[in-house]
């Protein structure tokens, strides 16, 4: 009967020996260690034996299942070690691998004229105020001197939503704004950047383009410091050398009202194909605030007066980049997207 436990001892060692997985494990443990085991079934014998071969008897069924099991638990841990391994492995992180490459993208020129713009009047004290694209007709017209059935409506062809609803046709209602929220009382030193629509579709035309108006507000405001404030934007955006002429014009909410110009870039003012020319370049329309608007809008036009000015963004970017085509601001290509970027 020894012989026969020993045998069954060596037996299951080798199985032991023989698992190469950890799913077989509890397999050769219930073929050895269960109740209902070979090894197990030995144990209903000892009641034949007498008490001290009882005793040997039980030890030794005793040491074999000891061993059994713990030879298991062994294999156990070297299994699960190997398992990890394995992972580990199959999960290595070759670090001189080339990384996937992300491409970056650029500010917009359009975002880059408006900062542009914004910080050299920043610097002049100006603050940056902001209006809704959704107008009023009071606001993108009456308040600004526009009535009913003006003339001047028809050189701002709007996209109306309701009879009192439009998307602004230009920033200048955002002045409006301003001098209401002052209840009368100045200084106001603004510009407003910002979105506009015109029904309009050409080169340099887009039914959405973008404006930025400035506002000055203040007791004594003349002509003299509109051409100065404008003559050190025109130096600072296009160059020392810029010089800036204004020709008379008209505008429904600045009296006197200019068209100003810069001199030609390009040629410096001898005339070329980008000044047609005539060696200046039209940049922008301004003005003394109309006094309508200044009482309209709340002010006491015996004790304030103010200019008013309005840029094209994609013009001025047009200009300075030589982007010949207005679409290509919306067309979203990072090709021309990322020309204009300085970093
Ligand atoms: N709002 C005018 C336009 O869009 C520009 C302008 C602004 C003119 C302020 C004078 C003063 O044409």
């Amino acid at each position: 009967m020894k012989e026969k436990l020993q045998e069954i001892h060596s037996k299951a060692l080798n199985d032991i020996e023989s698992i190469n997985h950890l799913e077989e494990l509890q397999n050769i443990r219930n073929i050895y260690l269960s109740k209902k085991s070979e090894l197990m079934s030995y144990m209903s014998h000892m009641r034949n034996l007498s008490g001290e071969e009882r005793v040997a008897f039980g030890q030794l069924i005793n040491s074999i299942k000891e061993d059994i099991s713990n030879k298991l638990e062994e294999k156990k841990k070297i299994l699960e070690e190997a398992k990890l391994q394995e992972k580990l492995n199959s999960e290595i992180i070759d670090f001189t691998l080339p990384g996937k490459s992300y491409s970056r993208g650029s500010k917009h020129p359009f975002n880059i004229i408006v900062d542009e713009v914004s910080q050299i009047f920043i610097g002049m004290g100006y603050q940056i105020a902001e209006g809704p694209e959704v107008e009023t007709d009071e606001f993108n017209f009456e308040l600004l001197n526009v009535p009913k059935g003006h003339p001047a409506r028809d050189m701002q062809d709007s996209f109306f939503i309701d009879e009192t609803n439009l998307m602004r046709s230009q920033t200048s209602p955002v002045q409006a704004h301003v001098m209401l929220s002052k209840h009368g009382v100045g200084p106001i030193k603004i510009i407003s950047p910002g979105k506009v629509y015109r029904r309009d579709d050409d080169a340099t035309h887009s039914h959405q383009f973008g404006q930025i108006e400035g506002l000055v507000i203040d007791k004594n405001i003349n002509m003299g410091n509109l051409l100065s404030t404008l003559e050190l934007f025109a130096k600072s955006m296009f160059g020392e050398k810029r010089e800036v002429r204004m020709r008379s014009s008209y505008f429904p909410f600045t009296e006197p009202s200019v068209e100003v110009d810069i001199s030609c870039f390009e040629c410096g003012g001898k005339g070329c194909s980008l000044c047609k020319g005539t060696g200046w370049i039209e940049i922008l329309g301004a003005g003394m605030v109309h006094p309508n608007v200044l009482k309209m809008c709340g002010f006491d036009v015996n004790e304030y007066q103010g200019f008013a000015f309005g840029v094209g963004v994609e013009r001025v970017a047009m200009l300075k980049y030589g982007i010949d085509d207005i679409r290509k601001f919306y067309a979203n290509d990072k090709r021309f997207n990322k020309q204009f970027n300085k970093e």
